[in-house]
């Protein structure tokens, strides 16, 4: 067993202790009763920890404050041989490294006021190109199988069995599954409404923590949240949809316990961002949907559960298919192939569970150390949502 192996057996241990707990919870006919108020407390662990540079995972193991040089650790590794490793050969290398890394912790810091600062002038001056799409949900958006299988999903007699007979099952070991989610006219109308606001000179945020190659390049990404459309669109089809759904699942990663999520929509194309590095969702769930628009290449590729991106061998591949959502755990590596020709836009909703995440930071696989932040933060909440024990109620 390598060093690597031996971390992330540890960190294997670690949170198959959080999930125990949670299976605890859902065993014993716990419910959420009411969704939580917004959260608004992020991890400081992860946001000074934790760094995607190429496709290797950084640990600085640093406090918030610290000293970013004071005491460096990569892991599983010395620095220099990981370093070395990918291309950081000389001083200048890791010295330009350490640059980045502080200006991403900086970043980081910012992130929630940023956002909240951004949400208030889209809101305040832009003009939608759609207005329909920020109207409530509406079921007749959503692909009929979608409604279907989130209906059975929250039916009295549904199981699992059941409920895998209406999804495509992509890898039963990795438990990543597809499934249609809206219809082919709102995804275009969803599409021109962000193409619209791409165009217009108001600002945009990248939606999350998760940085490709460590520098600016990450893919062009709209935040729903501060576009607006996460209180008529999202909330409703996590709650209403996707919560009944993932429970039957992914019941030991928080499936019945979702109250929080990050959504955005991400762009590739050529000239701009065309494909994006192995890494981990900062998730308990994704559901990734195609949106369109006409595109080749781009395949999602997966790995295994909380493997080390270093040691990437087997991987599962995924082709999009415009108006379908994959669903998979947020601790499963993946990432993106490159865009062959045309645009690919994608919608990514991070499904989060504080019961779960409270417990242990799926990024840092530590408890965390809670900060305050805007709107969700990063699904954490200070206290658990109030629960019931169902065996109770008559
Ligand atoms: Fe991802």
């Amino acid at each position: 067993m390598n060093e690597w192996e031996h971390l992330l057996g540890a960190q294997h241990r670690a949170w198959h202790k959080v999930l125990i707990r949670a299976t605890g919870l859902v065993n014993r006919g716990r419910v959420v009763l009411r969704p939580p108020t917004p959260n608004s407390v992020s991890s400081a662990l992860f946001s000074s920890s934790l760094f995607f540079w190429g496709c290797m995972c950084v640990s600085w193991r640093l406090k918030v404050g610290g000293n970013l040089k004071s005491n460096p650790r990569i892991h599983g590794h010395s620095c220099s041989q990981v370093l070395r490793s990918r291309g950081c050969l000389s001083s200048d290398d890791f010295q330009q490294l350490l640059a980045e890394l502080e200006q991403e912790v900086e970043r980081r810091r910012r992130l929630g006021q940023e956002s909240a600062a951004r949400k208030a002038l889209i809101a305040s001056s832009y003009r939608p190109a759609r207005p329909d799409v920020y109207a409530p949900l509406q079921d007749a958006v959503l692909a009929p199988e979608f409604r279907a299988t989130a209906e059975y999903s929250a039916s009295p007699n549904a199981d699992l069995g059941g409920l895998l007979q209406k999804l495509e099952t992509l890898s039963e070991e990795k438990r990543i599954y597809r499934l249609p989610v809206f219809t082919a006219a709102f995804c275009g109308a969803l599409l021109e409404e962000l193409g619209h606001f791409e165009q217009s000179d108001l600002p945009k945020g990248r939606p999350n923590t998760m940085n490709n190659h460590g520098g600016p390049s990450a893919p062009r990404q709209v935040l729903l949240h501060e576009l607006g459309l996460d209180e008529p669109l999202v909330t409703p089809l996590r709650e209403r949809f996707l919560q009944p759904l993932m429970a039957l699942l992914y019941p030991e990663y928080g499936g019945a316990l979702l109250d929080s999520h990050r959504a955005f929509v991400v762009k590739y194309a050529p000239g701009q961002d065309r494909e994006l590095a192995c890494h981990y969702d900062n998730a308990e769930l994704t559901l990734n949907v195609a949106l369109g628009k006409a595109f080749t290449g781009g395949a999602l590729y997966f790995g295994g559960f909380f493997q080390a991106p270093a040691v990437l061998t087997e991987t599962l591949e995924v082709e999009h298919v415009v108006g379908q959502g994959i669903l998979h755990r947020g601790g499963q590596l993946h990432g993106a192939r490159p865009l062959g020709s045309g645009e690919r836009w994608n919608l990514v909703v991070w499904l989060r569970a504080s019961t779960v995440r409270n417990r242990l930071c799926p990024m840092c696989c530590r408890p965390p150390c809670l900060v305050d932040d805007e709107g969700f933060g990063d699904g954490f909440t200070r206290e658990e949502p109030p629960t019931v024990d169902v065996c109770t109620l008559t």
